[in-house]
């Protein structure tokens, strides 16, 4: 038995992000430019029964205990369903989440619950129509809200909303989002914007801060840190008090935000990425991806898979700052993919 994935700063990878095609239907603009990208074309996407592979391999050699589907959007693959349920049969345990923008889910949530999906983490960064297609490029809020009503319903909980505000165009809603996802009971987390749209806009400046963010939602809410251990986790969490009732002995629910620009949480990191194309990513930010495709599809064992898997992420670098935390320090360097093409 293998000591798993290991990297030279003590890190252990028991956490599989696996992205599985480039696509999307939406346009956000912190992440794709209008155009669109050149998807990869379907051959290099890896298949249902690579997938499963793969996760049978981490799984069963090298201790991964989670798994996240992502994209692109996830939902874009036909045999979504067809993959989940080869998982789910090799392992009857393990949690499957999919991170996904709800479009099309609303008639795809009995089938995903059935083949095994455990639960779901939607995007959505505004709740009017207009803002919402602002930010996407595309009119699809209703779609969406079928979307994660149908996911709610279907058990595909606890449900999480990622959103990331934009300042100038949604930040200024916060306040109401998370008005609207406490009485959904779904657990909403604002993600700080990083460095990952195609177009290559960011500023640390223009970046709304985790700081900014409390402070917008206390002009409504009272937040205070929440108790629970957060391990690996990349959300800072609180529980959310209403502000005008000091009597209120019951917390209307919790908010997470995720601050990797501000706080970031690099040290404790448990993640390992594959790409569509079957690439390791140690990192979110790794400019170097080491390729399993060629293995997988010129007959090697599963030992030579699970070795370059190892070997990729011992070399996982200490912080996106490439030796510290940090997307302006020196040394910097953008990764080449966009986070659709990574898989976030
Ligand atoms: P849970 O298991 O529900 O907590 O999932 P998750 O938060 O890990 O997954 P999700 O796909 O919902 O990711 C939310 C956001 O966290 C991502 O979109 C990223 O912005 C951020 N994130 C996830 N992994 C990393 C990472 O390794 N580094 C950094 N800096 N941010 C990450
Ligand atoms: N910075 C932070 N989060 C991003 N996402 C996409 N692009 C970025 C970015 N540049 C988020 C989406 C989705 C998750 C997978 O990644 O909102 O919830
Ligand atoms: Fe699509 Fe997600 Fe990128 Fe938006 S953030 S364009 S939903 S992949």
């Amino acid at each position: 038995p293998s000591a798993g994935l290991l990297d030279r700063f003590g890190r252990r990878a028991t956490d599989l992000r696996l992205s599985l095609i480039d696509k999307c239907n939406l346009r956000c603009t912190y992440c794709m430019p209008a155009q669109g990208l050149p998807w990869l074309s379907r051959e290099r996407l890896l298949t249902a029964e690579e997938v499963r592979r793969i996760v049978r391999i981490g799984v069963d050699q090298l201790g991964i205990r989670e798994l996240r589907l992502t994209g692109g959007e996830p939902l874009v693959r036909k045999d979504l369903e067809e993959i989940i349920a080869g998982i789910r049969e090799d392992h009857p345990q393990l949690p499957i989440g999919l991170t996904t923008n709800a479009i099309g889910l609303e008639r795809r949530t009995a089938g995903l619950r059935e083949a095994g999906l455990t639960r779901v983490n939607i995007s959505l960064d505004s709740v009017h129509r207009e803002t919402f297609a602002q930010l996407t490029r595309r009119d699809s809020l209703d779609a969406v809200l079928r979307g994660v009503s149908a996911a709610a319903a279907a058990g595909l909980t606890p449900l999480k909303i990622n959103a990331v505000l934009v300042r100038g165009v949604n930040d200024h809603q916060a306040p109401e989002l998370l008005s609207w996802a406490l009485a959904e009971g779904f657990e909403l987390r604002f993600i700080e914007q990083m460095p990952l749209e195609a177009d290559r806009t960011w500023e640390r400046e223009a970046t709304v801060t985790a700081a900014e963010t409390r402070t917008l939602l206390e002009s409504r809410f009272r937040l205070t840190p929440s108790e629970e251990e957060r391990g690996g986790a990349p959300a800072e969490r609180f529980m959310v008090w209403d502000k005008n009732d000091a009597a209120s002995t019951a917390a209307r629910g919790t908010v997470g935000i995720i601050a990797s620009v501000t706080e970031p949480f690099c040290a404790a990191c448990t993640r390992t990425r594959i790409t569509a194309e079957g690439k390791v990513m140690s990192c979110l930010f790794s400019r170097e991806e080491v390729d399993l495709m060629d293995l997988l599809r010129s007959g090697a064992d599963d030992q030579a898979i699970a070795q370059r898997w190892a070997d990729a992420m011992w070399a996982k670098p200490a912080a996106h700052g490439t030796d510290r935390p940090g997307f302006d320090l020196p040394g910097f360097e953008r990764p080449d993919r966009s986070m659709s093409a990574i898989g976030g």
